[in-house]
């Protein structure tokens, strides 16, 4: 067994006591006015343009995935691990079959059941509805996903991978459990409005090779911006649950399920500048801390279950292009 020290699983039973919680909700209910008003003109762009929506077409060729190439890319993206229920339902949750709530400013939205079962999860999906959801947020029938489902740096992917991710969750087993609505007021329940924000805040990413740079940077750059998406969770969101730019990877007060996510960026003071290659290399196979100390939350499940399978070549790639991102003086504390 390995990762025996990282604890992922927490417990949601209960009312939240802690004091980072109960600073969590102040903020949140601090949020939710600003919010609702930058939505509502969301909603003033979206219904108009909700009509007019020119789906791209995806073409794919389709050929069948390698496996063992799924797999590495499952690693890379933390294992899918949000799709698992490991708060509500423990070490037993059926794996990937979604339900997990997850918690953000604009209310509580379920994770997806993406095994391959054929009625509620991906069973009956091809490889091009695959490739669409990852790249533009869009369901099979044409529907808008909630941003939760971070395709803004699924967008990324390259066509290979993706197809190689489908045939690996393709063959793992089919578990039947139906997708959950979320909870959360209008209009942040309402897909249409989606369509309004993808337009302020959401362009395909499109990861092209750097030759200045070498090949392991290059690497850890397509991992860390598309696959691992770390910065989904450790950059700052912007008023309309935007990412905000001018902060890549410099810590978030709100980060998944409400947690605090770190600076990542090479700031001396304020992020991990002080963290060496090996040092992170480390951290993202057990979890550990240079000073010692372990990983809480969300972070020690995406390193179980996904970045602590990956190679080695790997680890080192994105520790070698999060040294090289540039510092970003943001100090992250509970407040
Ligand atoms: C699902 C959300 C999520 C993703 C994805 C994620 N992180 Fe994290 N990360 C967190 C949270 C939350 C913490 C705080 C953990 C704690 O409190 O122990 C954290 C902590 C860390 C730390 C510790 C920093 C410190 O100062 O203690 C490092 C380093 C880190 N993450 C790097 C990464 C890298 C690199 C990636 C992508 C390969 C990544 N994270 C992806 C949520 C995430």
């Amino acid at each position: 067994m390995k990762t025996s020290r990282i604890h992922s699983v927490r417990s949601t039973a209960g009312a939240p006591v802690g004091p980072r919680e109960r600073a969590r909700e102040a903020r949140i209910a601090k949020c939710i006015p600003r919010l609702a008003t930058a939505l509502v003109l969301l909603l003033l762009i979206a219904v108009p343009a909700q009509a007019e929506d020119p789906s791209p077409v995806v073409h794919t060729s389709a050929t069948a995935g390698d496996l063992e190439a799924g797999a590495r890319i499952f690693a890379a993206t933390g294992g899918c691990t949000c799709h698992t229920n490991y708060p509500g339902e423990g070490e037993g949750a059926p794996p990937l079959a979604g339900g997990r709530g997850l918690e953000t400013p604009f209310g509580v939205y379920y994770s997806t059941n993406i095994t391959p079962d054929r009625e509620t999860g991906l069973g009956e999906w091809s490889q091009a509805d695959f490739v669409r959801a990852m790249r533009e947020g869009l369901s099979p029938e044409g529907d808008h996903y909630f941003p939760v489902f971070p395709y803004t740096a699924f967008s990324g992917l390259r066509d290979r991978d993706l197809i190689d991710l489908k045939a690996y969750l393709d063959s793992l087993p089919a578990v039947r459990r139906q997708n959950r609505p979320p909870d959360a007021p209008f209009p942040f329940s309402w897909r249409a409005t989606i369509f309004g924000w993808k337009i302020m805040n959401f362009t395909p990413k499109q990861i092209d090779e750097q030759p200045s740079q070498s090949a392991e940077w290059n690497r850890g750059r397509y991992l860390v911006e598309a696959a691992a998406h770390c910065g989904e969770c450790h950059t700052p969101r912007t008023l309309t649950g935007g990412l905000d730019g001018s902060k890549r990877l410099a810590g978030s007060r709100e980060g998944p399920e409400g947690e605090l996510a770190p600076n990542i960026t090479p700031h001396e003071k304020t992020g991990i500048g002080s963290w060496s290659r090996p040092d992170l290399v480390w951290y993202l196979q057990t979890g550990l801390k240079p000073e010692g100390d372990d990983t809480q939350g969300l972070m020690s499940e995406v390193i179980e279950h996904g970045y602590s399978n990956l190679p080695k070549e790997d680890l080192a790639a994105i520790a070698i292009y999060l040294r090289s991102v540039e510092p970003i003086e943001n100090h992250i504390t509970i407040d």
